[in-house]
């Protein structure tokens, strides 16, 4: 299992090109299933949950062919036939369920694994079934399998999601662009991955009304047809990058490549940190400010502060001169990262779904370990403002959604390097 050995504290300087996004890229392949003919996807990042996803829609027997040095993804459904994503990958990575809405939508059947759990509490399908059953499927689940079927049109309806959910959005809208007469989904998400997901459909011939709103209504259309297709630039890495370059007083960031308008609310909070912000085209320009202002930040739906920036900002927050709280709406109980950034010296104590955290702590070095990706990211940007040495562990949830990470936070003057185990068997 590879870590990073990272030495700190270091100013940030220079250039960094924001990558693909994978939450985007992910309903986007699922949409591809959908057509009569190949699809191709632009800008998709080379990221495990990416060739996760791409062995899954393999299994079905689609063509799938992944040009990495191009971030073109090429998926061909011609000879699609098992109507089935197995538990082995699904356990993988949750985003596979979206093979049922994608399967049952284009065969009107679908054995797809339940996703099963997760690192930080429940994070349940429950709305992705009711809303199928609600279309007019038909939903059984047998040993952790959900068997889905249906007829050539369903009747559709209105499904009303509470709490609204990307997830349980992507998996309906596929499910009803080829198979529901009418079906409205009301408190739909509209998140920029969702929104590009409808507008896309819509390209390959599907009728979505609504789109960028909370009501969604989907009308049945006979085919759909393969198109190109630019993936969105990651909104989360962009604003994790934001967060890393206001963290050392001296640190100055320029992120390129950025979709700008997917940032909903973000630049407009982050700029009460007191950092020097300049967003022009699909560049935004940081310096971080003498004094971190404290922030007190609450997670919400599109366009406010997302879930997924919330455990790097509270790192960031143990920087700020003074106290601040972050609450997660979302996720109660996303906060592992919180006792890993303790060890290194943060003044933070979780109470119910908030962190309070007491600004400002000097840092230091240490060994520390997480259990998903966000909390991983914040890890490295504690260690990389922490004095000394700090070992971050289980690495491979890194792996998972953040492209090149360790290059680019090098080529901006970070020490870090990548050990793997087997290097560290011989150093030792
Ligand atoms: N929920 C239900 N029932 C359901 C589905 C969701 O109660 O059937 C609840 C969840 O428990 C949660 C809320 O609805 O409280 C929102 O969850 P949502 O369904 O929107 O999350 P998701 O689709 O499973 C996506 C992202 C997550 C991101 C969340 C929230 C992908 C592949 N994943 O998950 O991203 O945190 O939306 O924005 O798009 C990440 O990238 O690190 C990540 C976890």
């Amino acid at each position: 299992m590879d870590k990073f050995v990272i030495e700190g504290p270091t100013p940030l300087k220079g250039t960094i090109p924001i990558s693909g996004s994978k939450n985007a890229a992910l309903p986007l392949m699922a949409a591809a299933i959908l057509g009569d003919s190949p699809t191709t996807i632009t800008n998709v990042p080379k990221l495990r949950d990416i060739y996760t996803f791409n062995n899954v829609i393999r299994v079905t027997g689609c063509q799938v062919n992944f040009d990495e040095e191009q971030g073109t993804l090429a998926i061909d459904p011609k000879h699609l036939s098992h109507l089935e994503a197995p538990y082995e990958l699904v356990r993988k990575m949750r985003a596979s369920f979206y093979m049922l809405g994608a399967l049952l939508g284009k065969f009107g059947q679908a054995k797809v694994s339940l996703p099963g759990g997760c690192a930080w509490g429940p994070r349940p399908v429950d709305l992705h079934l009711d809303g199928l059953r609600e279309m007019g499927a038909d939903i059984e689940l047998e040993q952790g399998y959900v068997i889905a079927s249906a007829p050539k049109r369903m009747e559709g309806g209105t499904f009303k999601l509470e709490p609204s959910s990307v997830g349980a959005t992507v998996n309906l809208v596929l499910a009803s662009v080829l198979r529901a007469e009418k079906f409205t989904i009301k408190n739909a998400a509209k998140e920029p991955d969702v929104v590009l997901l409808c507008k896309k459909l819509v390209e390959m011939g599907a009728d979505i009304e609504g789109i960028g709103t909370h009501t969604l209504t989907i009308r049945a259309v006979d085919s759909l047809e393969g198109i190109t297709v630019r993936n969105a630039s990651d909104r989360i890495e962009t604003g994790t990058f934001m967060i890393a370059g206001a963290m050392h007083p001296e640190s100055e960031v320029t992120l390129t490549n950025v979709d700008v308008d997917d940032l909903g609310h973000f630049p407009k909070t982050f700029r009460k940190t007191g950092a020097d912000m300049t967003i022009e085209d699909d560049t935004i320009r940081i310096s971080a400010p003498e004094k971190i202002s404290p922030t007190s930040v609450k997670t919400q739906i599109y366009p406010g502060f997302p879930t997924d920036l919330q455990a790097q900002w509270s790192t960031m927050m143990t920087q700020a001169a003074g106290k601040s709280s972050v609450t997660d709406t979302i996720y109660y109980d996303r906060f592992s990262y919180v006792p890993e950034v303790v060890r290194l010296g943060g003044d933070m104590e979780v109470k119910e779904n908030t962190v309070h955290i007491e600004g400002k702590t000097q840092l230091k070095g240490a060994s520390v370990m997480s259990t998903d990706l966000r909390a991983s990211v914040s890890l490295v940007l504690a260690a990389m403002i922490a004095k000394g040495m700090s070992e971050v562990l289980r690495i491979y949830h890194l792996d998972r959604g953040y492209e090149d990470l360790e290059e680019k936070l090098r080529s901006v003057g970070a020490q870090i390097s990548r050990v793997s185990q087997e290097a560290e068997a011989v150093t030792n």
